[in-house]
Protein backbone atom coordinates (compact mmCIF):
# COMPACT_ATOMS: atom_id res chain seq x y z
CA UNK A 1 0.00 0.00 0.00
CA UNK A 2 1.18 3.57 -0.69
CA UNK A 3 0.27 6.32 1.88
CA UNK A 4 -0.30 10.15 0.94
CA UNK A 5 -0.80 13.57 2.78
CA UNK A 6 -4.60 14.50 2.59
CA UNK A 7 -4.40 17.55 0.69
CA UNK A 8 -2.18 20.25 2.63
CA UNK A 9 -4.10 18.55 6.34
CA UNK A 10 -1.39 17.32 8.68
CA UNK A 11 -2.74 13.68 7.84
CA UNK A 12 -1.92 10.99 6.12
CA UNK A 13 -3.99 7.99 4.56
CA UNK A 14 -3.65 5.14 2.72
CA UNK A 15 -4.13 5.68 -1.57
CA UNK A 16 -7.47 3.23 -1.11
CA UNK A 17 -10.04 3.65 0.97
CA UNK A 18 -12.36 1.28 1.62
CA UNK A 19 -15.86 2.39 0.56
CA UNK A 20 -18.76 0.27 2.34
CA UNK A 21 -22.44 1.25 0.93
CA UNK A 22 -22.87 -2.60 0.22
CA UNK A 23 -23.03 -3.32 3.88
CA UNK A 24 -25.75 -4.83 5.00
CA UNK A 25 -28.05 -4.92 1.78
CA UNK A 26 -25.69 -6.63 -0.62
CA UNK A 27 -23.77 -8.18 1.89
CA UNK A 28 -24.49 -9.46 5.63
CA UNK A 29 -22.23 -8.59 8.67
CA UNK A 30 -20.15 -11.16 8.42
CA UNK A 31 -19.03 -10.90 4.84
CA UNK A 32 -19.10 -7.02 5.49
CA UNK A 33 -16.42 -8.10 7.91
CA UNK A 34 -14.15 -10.02 5.62
CA UNK A 35 -14.15 -6.97 2.86
CA UNK A 36 -12.63 -4.76 5.85
CA UNK A 37 -10.54 -7.63 7.33
CA UNK A 38 -8.65 -7.99 3.50
CA UNK A 39 -8.84 -4.27 2.88
CA UNK A 40 -7.14 -4.33 6.52
CA UNK A 41 -4.36 -6.69 5.97
CA UNK A 42 -3.67 -4.99 2.45
CA UNK A 43 -2.63 -1.68 4.41
CA UNK A 44 -5.85 0.40 3.88
CA UNK A 45 -6.28 2.70 6.85
CA UNK A 46 -8.53 4.59 5.36
CA UNK A 47 -12.62 4.13 5.66
CA UNK A 48 -15.56 5.68 3.75
CA UNK A 49 -19.51 5.75 4.75
CA UNK A 50 -22.39 7.55 5.10
CA UNK A 51 -25.67 8.06 7.72
CA UNK A 52 -27.69 6.97 4.42
CA UNK A 53 -25.82 3.75 3.55
CA UNK A 54 -26.68 0.99 2.58
CA UNK A 55 -27.08 1.53 -1.20
CA UNK A 56 -31.09 1.26 -1.50
CA UNK A 57 -31.71 1.49 1.65
CA UNK A 58 -35.44 2.15 2.61
CA UNK A 59 -35.96 4.16 6.07
CA UNK A 60 -36.46 1.07 8.24
CA UNK A 61 -32.88 0.17 6.89
CA UNK A 62 -30.69 3.18 6.49
CA UNK A 63 -27.76 3.73 9.09
CA UNK A 64 -26.70 -0.06 9.21
CA UNK A 65 -23.78 0.34 7.11
CA UNK A 66 -22.66 2.46 10.26
CA UNK A 67 -23.18 -0.10 12.73
CA UNK A 68 -21.71 -2.93 10.72
CA UNK A 69 -18.58 -0.46 10.37
CA UNK A 70 -18.88 0.38 14.19
CA UNK A 71 -18.72 -3.03 15.17
CA UNK A 72 -15.97 -4.04 13.04
CA UNK A 73 -14.09 -1.14 14.44
CA UNK A 74 -14.65 -2.20 18.07
CA UNK A 75 -11.35 -2.32 20.23
CA UNK A 76 -9.48 -0.87 16.93
CA UNK A 77 -10.77 2.45 16.38
CA UNK A 78 -7.92 4.88 16.99
CA UNK A 79 -6.04 2.37 13.74
CA UNK A 80 -8.18 4.01 11.14
CA UNK A 81 -9.15 6.86 9.28
CA UNK A 82 -13.03 6.95 9.44
CA UNK A 83 -15.27 9.38 7.45
CA UNK A 84 -18.56 9.91 7.05
CA UNK A 85 -21.26 11.95 5.47
CA UNK A 86 -24.44 13.50 6.12
CA UNK A 87 -27.78 15.13 4.18
CA UNK A 88 -29.28 12.51 2.79
CA UNK A 89 -32.94 12.03 3.52
CA UNK A 90 -33.11 9.90 7.03
CA UNK A 91 -36.57 10.13 7.69
CA UNK A 92 -39.90 11.24 6.51
CA UNK A 93 -39.63 15.02 8.14
CA UNK A 94 -38.75 18.00 6.00
CA UNK A 95 -36.09 18.02 8.81
CA UNK A 96 -34.30 14.98 8.07
CA UNK A 97 -32.33 15.36 5.92
CA UNK A 98 -30.63 18.91 4.38
CA UNK A 99 -27.79 20.64 5.98
CA UNK A 100 -29.56 22.79 8.60
CA UNK A 101 -28.05 23.37 11.94
CA UNK A 102 -30.72 21.40 13.10
CA UNK A 103 -30.44 18.68 10.91
CA UNK A 104 -26.27 17.96 10.99
CA UNK A 105 -25.98 18.48 14.83
CA UNK A 106 -28.76 15.69 14.75
CA UNK A 107 -26.91 13.61 12.15
CA UNK A 108 -23.80 13.95 14.07
CA UNK A 109 -24.73 12.64 17.18
CA UNK A 110 -26.77 9.79 15.06
CA UNK A 111 -23.85 8.49 13.44
CA UNK A 112 -21.32 8.53 16.28
CA UNK A 113 -23.67 6.35 17.75
CA UNK A 114 -24.02 3.98 15.07
CA UNK A 115 -19.88 4.03 14.58
CA UNK A 116 -19.82 3.31 18.65
CA UNK A 117 -16.99 6.34 18.31
CA UNK A 118 -17.30 9.91 20.39
CA UNK A 119 -15.27 11.24 16.99
CA UNK A 120 -14.93 10.83 13.03
CA UNK A 121 -11.71 12.07 11.65
CA UNK A 122 -13.61 13.26 8.42
CA UNK A 123 -16.95 14.09 8.28
CA UNK A 124 -18.37 15.26 4.62
CA UNK A 125 -21.60 16.90 3.37
CA UNK A 126 -22.69 13.82 1.12
CA UNK A 127 -24.56 16.11 -0.98
CA UNK A 128 -25.44 20.21 -1.30
CA UNK A 129 -28.64 21.24 -0.42
CA UNK A 130 -29.65 24.52 -2.28
CA UNK A 131 -32.28 25.01 0.80
CA UNK A 132 -29.85 26.07 3.50
CA UNK A 133 -27.73 29.41 3.48
CA UNK A 134 -24.22 28.55 3.61
CA UNK A 135 -23.27 30.36 6.40
CA UNK A 136 -25.57 28.09 8.41
CA UNK A 137 -24.06 25.30 7.03
CA UNK A 138 -20.58 26.57 7.96
CA UNK A 139 -21.54 27.38 11.60
CA UNK A 140 -23.05 24.28 12.02
CA UNK A 141 -20.34 22.19 10.81
CA UNK A 142 -17.75 24.24 13.05
CA UNK A 143 -19.66 23.41 15.96
CA UNK A 144 -18.78 19.88 15.13
CA UNK A 145 -15.44 20.29 14.70
CA UNK A 146 -14.98 22.98 18.19
CA UNK A 147 -16.97 19.98 19.97
CA UNK A 148 -14.46 17.15 19.14
CA UNK A 149 -16.90 15.12 17.35
CA UNK A 150 -15.50 15.72 14.26
CA UNK A 151 -11.19 16.63 12.93
CA UNK A 152 -11.71 17.55 9.78
CA UNK A 153 -14.66 18.58 7.80
CA UNK A 154 -15.21 18.12 3.48
CA UNK A 155 -17.91 18.02 0.54
CA UNK A 156 -19.26 15.20 -1.86
CA UNK A 157 -20.85 15.79 -5.46
CA UNK A 158 -20.65 19.68 -5.12
CA UNK A 159 -20.41 21.69 -8.46
CA UNK A 160 -16.73 23.76 -8.60
CA UNK A 161 -18.31 27.51 -7.77
CA UNK A 162 -20.57 26.36 -4.92
CA UNK A 163 -17.40 24.63 -2.91
CA UNK A 164 -15.52 28.24 -4.14
CA UNK A 165 -18.56 30.44 -2.35
CA UNK A 166 -18.22 28.51 0.32
CA UNK A 167 -14.62 28.10 1.14
CA UNK A 168 -14.46 32.24 0.09
CA UNK A 169 -17.59 32.26 3.19
CA UNK A 170 -15.47 30.12 5.98
CA UNK A 171 -12.74 32.30 5.41
CA UNK A 172 -14.52 35.16 5.69
CA UNK A 173 -16.10 34.62 9.10
CA UNK A 174 -13.20 32.44 10.11
CA UNK A 175 -14.93 29.11 10.15
CA UNK A 176 -13.69 25.35 9.75
CA UNK A 177 -12.52 25.02 6.27
CA UNK A 178 -13.31 22.07 4.41
CA UNK A 179 -10.11 20.46 3.54
CA UNK A 180 -11.40 17.21 0.56
CA UNK A 181 -13.79 16.68 -1.71
CA UNK A 182 -15.40 13.20 -2.77
CA UNK A 183 -16.67 13.59 -6.27
CA UNK A 184 -17.41 10.53 -8.63
CA UNK A 185 -14.59 10.12 -11.02
CA UNK A 186 -13.41 7.04 -13.50
CA UNK A 187 -13.15 6.56 -17.00
CA UNK A 188 -16.58 7.01 -18.20
CA UNK A 189 -17.46 10.16 -15.87
CA UNK A 190 -14.28 13.02 -16.24
CA UNK A 191 -16.27 16.41 -15.86
CA UNK A 192 -14.53 17.48 -12.88
CA UNK A 193 -11.33 17.39 -14.23
CA UNK A 194 -12.68 21.11 -16.20
CA UNK A 195 -13.56 23.04 -13.24
CA UNK A 196 -13.70 20.88 -9.37
CA UNK A 197 -9.61 19.41 -9.59
CA UNK A 198 -8.22 22.34 -10.58
CA UNK A 199 -10.22 23.77 -7.59
CA UNK A 200 -8.57 21.35 -5.57
CA UNK A 201 -5.69 21.75 -6.65
CA UNK A 202 -5.55 25.68 -5.89
CA UNK A 203 -6.92 25.36 -2.61
CA UNK A 204 -5.10 22.25 -1.15
CA UNK A 205 -7.85 19.97 -0.78
CA UNK A 206 -7.82 16.10 -0.98
CA UNK A 207 -9.78 14.47 -3.79
CA UNK A 208 -11.17 11.19 -2.87
CA UNK A 209 -13.01 10.01 -5.89
CA UNK A 210 -15.78 6.97 -5.53
CA UNK A 211 -17.33 5.26 -8.11
CA UNK A 212 -13.92 4.60 -10.02
CA UNK A 213 -15.06 1.23 -11.68
CA UNK A 214 -18.59 3.18 -12.92
CA UNK A 215 -20.40 0.83 -10.57
CA UNK A 216 -18.79 -2.80 -11.83
CA UNK A 217 -18.98 -1.49 -15.53
CA UNK A 218 -15.11 -0.81 -15.91
CA UNK A 219 -14.95 -4.32 -14.85
CA UNK A 220 -15.95 -5.60 -18.65
CA UNK A 221 -18.14 -8.10 -16.96
CA UNK A 222 -21.04 -6.47 -18.31
CA UNK A 223 -22.59 -7.08 -21.79
CA UNK A 224 -25.38 -4.06 -23.08
CA UNK A 225 -28.03 -6.77 -24.47
CA UNK A 226 -27.79 -9.05 -21.26
CA UNK A 227 -29.02 -7.41 -18.10
CA UNK A 228 -27.32 -8.61 -14.97
CA UNK A 229 -30.02 -10.42 -12.66
CA UNK A 230 -27.85 -9.31 -8.95
CA UNK A 231 -25.58 -6.66 -8.23
CA UNK A 232 -25.38 -2.95 -8.80
CA UNK A 233 -27.54 -2.91 -11.30
CA UNK A 234 -30.80 -4.38 -10.52
CA UNK A 235 -33.48 -4.21 -8.10
CA UNK A 236 -31.54 -6.03 -5.44
CA UNK A 237 -30.44 -1.88 -4.76
CA UNK A 238 -34.08 -0.90 -4.98
CA UNK A 239 -34.82 2.23 -6.55
CA UNK A 240 -30.64 2.52 -6.97
CA UNK A 241 -30.37 -0.40 -9.64
CA UNK A 242 -32.65 2.27 -12.09
CA UNK A 243 -30.45 5.39 -11.28
CA UNK A 244 -26.93 2.99 -11.72
CA UNK A 245 -28.32 2.17 -15.36
CA UNK A 246 -30.04 5.82 -16.40
CA UNK A 247 -26.03 6.76 -15.19
CA UNK A 248 -24.38 4.14 -17.39
CA UNK A 249 -26.03 1.34 -19.27
CA UNK A 250 -25.83 3.29 -22.65
CA UNK A 251 -24.64 1.81 -25.73
CA UNK A 252 -21.83 4.69 -26.22
CA UNK A 253 -20.75 3.90 -22.87
CA UNK A 254 -20.10 -0.19 -23.43
CA UNK A 255 -18.38 0.96 -27.08
CA UNK A 256 -15.86 2.61 -24.96
CA UNK A 257 -15.61 -0.33 -22.61
CA UNK A 258 -14.97 -2.36 -25.55
CA UNK A 259 -11.86 0.02 -27.34
CA UNK A 260 -10.73 0.15 -23.66
CA UNK A 261 -10.74 -3.32 -22.80
CA UNK A 262 -8.78 -3.63 -26.81
CA UNK A 263 -6.02 -1.34 -25.42
CA UNK A 264 -5.99 -2.46 -21.99
CA UNK A 265 -5.87 -6.36 -23.61
CA UNK A 266 -3.41 -5.70 -25.80
CA UNK A 267 -0.88 -3.99 -23.15
CA UNK A 268 -1.05 -7.08 -21.22
CA UNK A 269 -2.58 -5.72 -18.51
CA UNK A 270 -6.09 -6.33 -16.42
CA UNK A 271 -8.97 -4.19 -16.93
CA UNK A 272 -10.54 -3.91 -13.51
CA UNK A 273 -7.05 -2.81 -12.21
CA UNK A 274 -6.01 -0.58 -15.22
CA UNK A 275 -9.36 1.51 -14.28
CA UNK A 276 -8.15 1.69 -11.09
CA UNK A 277 -5.39 2.65 -11.72
CA UNK A 278 -6.44 5.01 -14.25
CA UNK A 279 -7.72 7.32 -12.16
CA UNK A 280 -4.50 6.93 -9.22
CA UNK A 281 -2.38 8.51 -11.84
CA UNK A 282 -4.14 11.99 -11.53
CA UNK A 283 -1.49 13.84 -9.46
CA UNK A 284 -4.69 15.82 -7.97
CA UNK A 285 -6.18 12.31 -6.73
CA UNK A 286 -5.29 11.47 -3.12
CA UNK A 287 -7.38 8.23 -2.08
CA UNK A 288 -9.55 6.26 -4.40
CA UNK A 289 -12.69 4.91 -2.68
CA UNK A 290 -12.95 1.32 -3.42
CA UNK A 291 -16.21 -1.00 -3.11
CA UNK A 292 -16.64 -4.66 -3.57
CA UNK A 293 -19.94 -7.03 -2.63
CA UNK A 294 -17.64 -10.05 -2.37
CA UNK A 295 -14.29 -9.90 -0.57
CA UNK A 296 -12.32 -11.54 -3.53
CA UNK A 297 -13.26 -8.86 -5.90
CA UNK A 298 -11.13 -6.72 -3.76
CA UNK A 299 -7.81 -8.55 -5.42
CA UNK A 300 -8.14 -6.85 -8.05
CA UNK A 301 -8.58 -3.46 -7.02
CA UNK A 302 -6.27 -3.58 -4.06
CA UNK A 303 -3.58 -4.19 -6.89
CA UNK A 304 -4.26 -1.11 -8.44
CA UNK A 305 -1.29 0.90 -6.51
CA UNK A 306 0.80 -1.69 -7.22
CA UNK A 307 0.04 -0.95 -11.09
CA UNK A 308 2.25 1.57 -13.14
CA UNK A 309 0.19 2.85 -15.87
CA UNK A 310 3.03 3.69 -18.61
CA UNK A 311 2.62 6.84 -20.23
CA UNK A 312 1.43 5.18 -23.53
CA UNK A 313 -1.22 3.47 -22.30
CA UNK A 314 -2.40 6.56 -20.27
CA UNK A 315 -2.42 8.64 -23.09
CA UNK A 316 -4.55 6.10 -24.91
CA UNK A 317 -7.18 5.37 -21.89
CA UNK A 318 -7.26 9.44 -21.94
CA UNK A 319 -8.06 9.19 -25.59
CA UNK A 320 -10.86 7.26 -26.05
CA UNK A 321 -12.72 8.28 -22.85
CA UNK A 322 -11.65 12.30 -23.62
CA UNK A 323 -15.76 12.86 -24.44
CA UNK A 324 -17.06 12.12 -20.99
CA UNK A 325 -14.82 15.21 -19.57
CA UNK A 326 -17.98 16.94 -20.76
CA UNK A 327 -21.89 15.72 -20.61
CA UNK A 328 -24.91 15.80 -18.79
CA UNK A 329 -23.74 16.78 -15.39
CA UNK A 330 -27.33 15.27 -14.07
CA UNK A 331 -26.52 11.66 -15.07
N1 LIG B 1 -20.35 10.35 -2.15
C1 LIG B 1 -21.18 9.67 -2.88
O1 LIG B 1 -22.23 10.15 -3.31
C2 LIG B 1 -20.84 8.23 -3.19
C3 LIG B 1 -21.53 7.57 -4.22
C4 LIG B 1 -21.17 6.25 -4.50
C5 LIG B 1 -20.15 5.65 -3.76
N2 LIG B 1 -19.51 6.31 -2.75
C6 LIG B 1 -18.46 5.67 -1.93
O2 LIG B 1 -17.50 5.06 -2.78
C7 LIG B 1 -17.44 3.66 -2.55
C8 LIG B 1 -17.11 2.97 -3.84
O3 LIG B 1 -18.05 3.32 -4.86
P1 LIG B 1 -18.61 2.24 -5.84
O4 LIG B 1 -19.01 1.04 -5.06
O5 LIG B 1 -19.60 2.90 -6.71
O6 LIG B 1 -17.27 1.87 -6.65
P2 LIG B 1 -17.08 1.10 -8.01
O7 LIG B 1 -15.68 0.63 -7.98
O8 LIG B 1 -17.48 1.94 -9.16
O9 LIG B 1 -18.10 -0.14 -7.95
C9 LIG B 1 -17.92 -1.18 -7.04
C10 LIG B 1 -18.77 -2.35 -7.49
O10 LIG B 1 -18.21 -2.92 -8.68
C11 LIG B 1 -18.29 -4.34 -8.62
N3 LIG B 1 -16.91 -4.84 -8.51
C12 LIG B 1 -15.89 -4.33 -7.79
N4 LIG B 1 -14.76 -5.05 -7.95
C13 LIG B 1 -15.08 -6.04 -8.80
C14 LIG B 1 -14.34 -7.11 -9.35
N5 LIG B 1 -13.05 -7.30 -9.05
N6 LIG B 1 -14.96 -7.95 -10.20
C15 LIG B 1 -16.28 -7.76 -10.50
N7 LIG B 1 -17.04 -6.78 -10.02
C16 LIG B 1 -16.44 -5.91 -9.16
C17 LIG B 1 -19.14 -4.65 -7.38
O11 LIG B 1 -20.53 -4.57 -7.75
P3 LIG B 1 -21.45 -5.84 -8.08
O12 LIG B 1 -20.86 -7.04 -7.42
O13 LIG B 1 -22.79 -5.44 -7.54
O14 LIG B 1 -21.46 -5.96 -9.57
C18 LIG B 1 -18.82 -3.48 -6.47
O15 LIG B 1 -19.77 -3.26 -5.48
C19 LIG B 1 -18.79 3.33 -1.90
O16 LIG B 1 -18.78 2.16 -1.12
C20 LIG B 1 -19.01 4.56 -1.04
O17 LIG B 1 -18.25 4.48 0.16
C21 LIG B 1 -19.84 7.61 -2.48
Amino acid sequence: MQYRQFGSAGLTVSRLCLGTMTFGLQTDAQVSHQIMDRAAEAGVNFIDTADVYPLGATFDAVGRTEEIVGSWLNGKRDDYILATKACAVMGPHAWNGGTSRKHLLHAIEASLKRLNTDYVDLYQLHLDDPLTPLDETLEALDIIVRHGKARYIGVSNFLAYRLARMLGRADFLKLTRFVSVQPRYNLLFRQIERELLPLAGEEGLAVMPYNPLAGGLLTGKHAYDQAPSQGRFTASVGEAGEMYQKRYWHEREFQSIARLKNVITQAGKPMTTTSVAWVLANPLVTSVIIGASRPDQLDATLAATDEVLDAELKAQLDDITHEYRWGDAAR
